[in-house]
């Protein structure tokens, strides 16, 4: 090992979200612009690099990676990343390799990734009614993704679904939600709304904090408050009445920067260190210009102590502050 990723604010960077692709099969409004322009597939890192890349990171001490996209699972092959990954679970130097889908190709692919060592799947259902899930993803059938979480189950998947809470449609539908995924033996963790990309601007009429959706909450379940966490942001309680696990992402209302273990890693090879920054480190040219990988690996150990206190998200009466790069870019 060549020691850990530490930042000038002395947190470790032990979680490395890797994108794999910036394409999706879907649009949904907070993430895409409807005539999204992808990148041409000669910049994409090849998967080969992709894994190369990882491996620095895992010398370096990150424990955890998730695949992103786009959908990950749209990127051709993907399944050899995952292989490859997995071989790092086996000798003890990670303990997670995950990913998070859009749910709508995980029929098909469930059982191969449960082979590739993957455990655990975030799946993104912000809606359970067909009309809404059509109208949020531009053209998504839910069928599929029913079909997935079904898929997942059978293999031994265990699943958390992901939401995110948009002001007047969400919080109709968020006790379905919950028992839905509760039901099926499933974690739910809600996610604030955050202002990336084109839409940003339009972003502070459907926001939706979640402190405030707490509290209504709390009038219809009883909360029991979870200590443990999955390594990411989210912060969990227990509902009594249902016996499930019940996630909430706050990047807006309640700041989690603080004890931030994340960087990010685009699928053109530029290393982000926050998502709520501009200015990723290009490492593909210094990849591909280098045998060895200490000049990479030393970009990066600079790159992540430079890594900012927070974002500098705002969603507020007087406007909204987010960032041009769409939310595709890096899967969150
Ligand atoms: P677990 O491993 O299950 O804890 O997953 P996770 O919450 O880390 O990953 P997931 O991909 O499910 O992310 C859910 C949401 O949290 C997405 O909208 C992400 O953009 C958001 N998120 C995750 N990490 C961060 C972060 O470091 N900063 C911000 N602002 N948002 C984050
Ligand atoms: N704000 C918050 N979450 C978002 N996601 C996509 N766009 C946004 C946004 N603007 C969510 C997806 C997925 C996760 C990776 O990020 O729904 O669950
Ligand atoms: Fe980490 Fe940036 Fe997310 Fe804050 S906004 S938790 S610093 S990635």
């Amino acid at each position: 090992a060549c020691g850990t990723l530490n930042d000038q604010f002395g947190r470790t960077a032990t979680y490395l979200r890797l994108s794999v692709t910036d394409r999706c099969d879907l649009r949904c409004t907070y993430c895409m612009a409807e005539n999204m322009t992808f990148l041409p597939r000669k910049d994409l890192l090849s998967l080969e690099e992709l894994y190369r890349l990882a491996t620095i990171f895992i010398g370096h001490g990150v424990r955890k990676i998730r695949l992103t996209g786009g959908e990950p699972l749209v990127r051709k092959n993907v399944t050899s990343l995952f292989k490859n990954l997995s071989r790092h679970l086996e000798t003890g130097e990670l303990d997670e390799v995950t990913l998070t889908t859009n749910g709508s190709l995980l029929a098909a692919y469930a059982g191969e990734l449960v082979d590739c060592g993957v455990r655990r799947v975030n799946v993104s259902l912000d809606t359970l009614n067909a009309d809404r899930y059509r109208t949020i993803t531009r053209w998504g059938k839910i069928e599929r993704v029913f079909a997935g979480l079904e898929a997942a189950k059978r293999a031994g998947l265990k699943v958390k679904l992901n939401a995110v809470a948009q002001k007047g449609v969400f919080e109709t539908e968020l006790n379905d939600l919950i028992r839905f995924a509760h039901e099926k033996d499933m974690d739910l963790t809600l996610i604030e709304e955050m202002p990336l990309g084109g839409a940003a601007a339009c972003r502070s009429r459907s926001f939706l904090s979640l402190a405030e959706l707490r509290g209504r909450l709390e009038t219809e379940w009883t909360l029991e408050p979870l200590s443990e966490t999955t390594g990411g942001p989210a912060k969990y309680v227990r509902l009594k009445e249902t016996g499930g696990k019940l996630g909430f992402i706050t990047p807006m209302s309640c700041d989690f920067c603080a004890d931030c273990n994340r960087i990010r890693l685009s699928c053109t090879g530029d290393l982000y260190t926050c998502m709520g920054h501009e200015g990723g480190l290009a490492l593909r040219e210094p990849l591909r210009q280098s045998n060895g990988n200490e000049k990479v690996a030393q970009l990066i150990r600079q790159k992540v102590f430079d890594k900012p206190r927070g974002h500098a998200f705002q969603i507020n009466d007087t406007g909204v502050s987010g960032i041009v790069r769409s939310m595709s870019t890096l899967g969150g």
